[in-house]
């Protein structure tokens, strides 16, 4: 059997490299690609396995005249492959769930924080040479402790960040909204605390709703102009799951009415471009996408990603398949 030879779509942390290289034969592209570029690849018959990035597009149109035996995505969310072309293909894709679980729930968690306690607000006003001594009405926000959290999800980080969110005396409360991938059975949760709630009553009841679910056709912009309109006027949002689960115009619109409180984001519709409006707004913290951002979490999922591609090359089923159905179909 000739040794595979792998694509690096864009450069990854150790230990990925070590251990492609001692396997095969290793591409790493350093330049910016279109998907054209990478459809290109995918059909050259040079590579085994390509180890691809969120921002990679990898739709029906890339995949269609793909000679790959997998896909490893560098991310737990795998909305950017088209994964009913790549099964139909016979490509089976691979990602990297649980390493970024606890860090994804500390983003979540500090954008509860910062939003309800104004901090980023709070930071700027003393820089600005703003601070004078204290007063008994400057920057006020919102209380967490007793607060109700409502999760949109309840999966691996979800409750993460329920845990963290007892830890905060929340009222946990959560809903949820299964996916075409989900591999936790109907009526099942990994989510051990708060209550389980209908959508509905989750949205109209919370201080907090955090989104927790993947993207997929069943949650783009599940969270809607009409459902921002019954949230109440004093709750925050938090995402840091995927931005098109939220229709970000509606939600400019509602925090310049005052239809909700704030809204703290890690995640936007159309990264890295963010909807009109949105940095104008003293009420939204933003952070760009740095929810898996620790080193050493970035190594783990570099280390499940080269191992799932490894697998692949070998025509194995990898550590973490999303389609494990696509060598059989
Ligand atoms: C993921 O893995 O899906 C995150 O969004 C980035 O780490």
């Amino acid at each position: 059997m000739s040794e595979p030879r792998f694509l690096i779509t864009t450069p990854l942390p150790e230990p990925a490299y070590a251990l492609l290289s001692a396997q095969g034969t290793v591409d790493v592209w350093e330049h910016e690609h279109s998907s054209g570029e990478l459809a290109e690849a995918a059909a050259s018959g040079r590579y085994s396995v390509i180890l691809s990035q969120l921002t990679d597009r990898l739709g029906a149109a890339e995949l269609a005249d793909a000679k790959i035996d997998g896909i490893a995505n560098y991310a737990v969310g795998f909305d950017n492959i088209d994964i009913a072309a790549a099964t139909s293909a016979g490509i089976m894709v691979g990602n990297t769930p649980g390493v970024l679980t606890a860090p994804t729930a500390d983003i979540a968690m500090l954008l509860i924080l910062a939003t309800a306690r104004r901090c980023i607000e709070a930071d700027t006003y003393t820089r600005a040479g703003l601070f004078e001594g204290w007063k008994p009405s400057l920057l006020l926000g919102s209380d967490v402790s007793g607060a109700t959290l409502g999760l949109i999800g309840s999966g691996r980080i979800a409750a993460a960040t329920a845990r963290r969110a007892a830890g905060f005396d929340m009222v946990i409360q959560h809903c949820s909204v299964r996916g075409p991938h989900d591999r936790v059975a109907p009526g099942e949760s990994e989510l051990e605390l708060g209550q389980r709630v209908s959508f509905d009553e989750l949205i109209e009841t919370s201080d907090f709703v955090s989104v927790h679910v993947p993207l997929a056709e069943n949650t783009y912009h599940l969270v809607n102009a009409a459902v921002l309109s019954r949230m109440k006027r004093s709750a925050i949002l938090v995402n840091t799951a995927r931005g098109p689960v939220v229709d970000e115009a509606a939600l400019v619109a509602a925090l310049k009415s005052g239809e909700i409180a704030a809204a703290g984001l890690d995640v936007y519709e159309n990264e890295p471009r963010l909807a009109s409006g949105l940095v104008e707004l003293a009420n939204s913290v933003l952070l760009p996408h740095v929810g898996s951002a620790t080193v050493s979490v970035r190594s783990k999922m570099a280390e499940l990603c080269a191992l799932n591609a490894i697998a692949m090359s070998r025509r194995e089923i990898p550590p973490h398949p999303v389609n494990p159905q696509a060598w059989h179909s």
